[in-house]
């Protein structure tokens, strides 16, 4: 089976001097997730690779670089999961974590739940050796700026600014013919302490089924969990058995029955990719033998 790597940074309406480095964000994440494909790594290890990559880039909300909660603070989320097994890992409202992807994978190897939130995911964290950060190292200027300025004009530029919903994402198909997919965000601006999104929610931010594909969302979540975008997508594409029909149908359901705004990568198990958003603008890009394409 000739691999394959997707990846997506977001979608949303992605001011175009920035449209470049997301861009350039996407094909560092696609390459360094493609390195572990080409010499027999696993889906897994290549989807975390990806995302980790995206969560160190501050363009993208994830890890550094993350929208900042109403008390200023990042909190985060992150899934993984494992289409042979249908395993999966998350973690939500985690603060203090370079890599909240990597938590999530080490909830789904290392202990026995799926699924751990707050001060109870950084514990879990601790027990397991990761390694904490203050949040000043995650913060950047352009978040504490966005802040400031939805806190002065309240909601007529928080709904100007909650357009930013940056969620990262990766889907990786491998030589063995598994498929994982993996996702990360900081979730919306402004938000309420503790308020948890679409991203680590099992069906909702992502899902892989090696008997069918996997597909990794964004957008804004409260509209996003409504409709289980991931796992409705996968439905699709059984359905249609094809991955661009299931992206494109799966959009206009989101807009259709709850008016929801994002985005959407699917790969089937051919290793065929669809993409569809209802946002200007979606940053994403992926790697075949064949080809590599980037777009914002
Ligand atoms: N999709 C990211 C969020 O709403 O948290």
């Amino acid at each position: 089976m000739n691999p394959v790597l997707v990846v997506h940074g977001g979608a949303w309406n992605i001011p175009y001097d920035l449209t470049e480095k997301h861009r350039k964000g996407c094909k560092e994440a696609v390459l360094v997730g493609w390195e572990i494909l080409i010499n027999g790594g696993t889906a897994l290890d290549a989807v975390e690779a990806a995302v980790k990559s995206m969560e160190d880039n501050p363009v993208f909300d994830a890890g550094k670089g993350s929208v900042l909660n109403m008390e200023g603070e990042i909190e985060m989320d992150a899934l993984i999961m494992d289409g042979k097994t249908l395993s999966f890992g998350a973690v939500a409202a985690v603060k203090n974590i370079k890599h909240p992807v990597s938590l999530a994978r080490l909830v789904m190897e290392r202990s026995k739940h799926n699924f751990i939130v707050g001060e109870g995911a950084l514990k879990f964290a601790r027990k397991n050796g990761v390694e904490e950060c203050k949040t000043g190292d995650l913060i950047v200027e352009r978040e504490r700026k966005r802040l400031f300025e939805i806190r002065k004009e309240g909601n007529r530029i928080e709904s100007l600014f909650q357009s930013r919903k940056d969620t990262v994402g990766a889907i990786a198909l491998d030589s063995s013919r598994n498929i994982a997919v993996a996702t990360s965000t900081g979730g919306i601006p402004n938000k309420f302490p503790s308020r948890v999104g679409d991203t680590p929610l099992i069906g909702c931010g992502a899902y892989a089924d090696n008997e069918i594909g996997a597909a990794a969302a964004t957008g804004h979540g409260e509209d996003l969990m409504k409709v289980t975008l991931a796992k409705t997508a996968i439905y699709f594409l059984k359905k249609t058995k094809n991955p661009q029909k299931a992206a494109e149908k799966v959009i206009n359901y989101l807009e259709r029955r709850v008016n929801g705004h994002g985005g959407i990568i699917v790969l089937d198990m051919k290793g065929r990719i669809g993409v569809a958003y209802n946002t200007p603008r979606m940053a994403y890009g992926y790697k075949t033998v064949k080809e590599e394409k980037f777009f914002v």
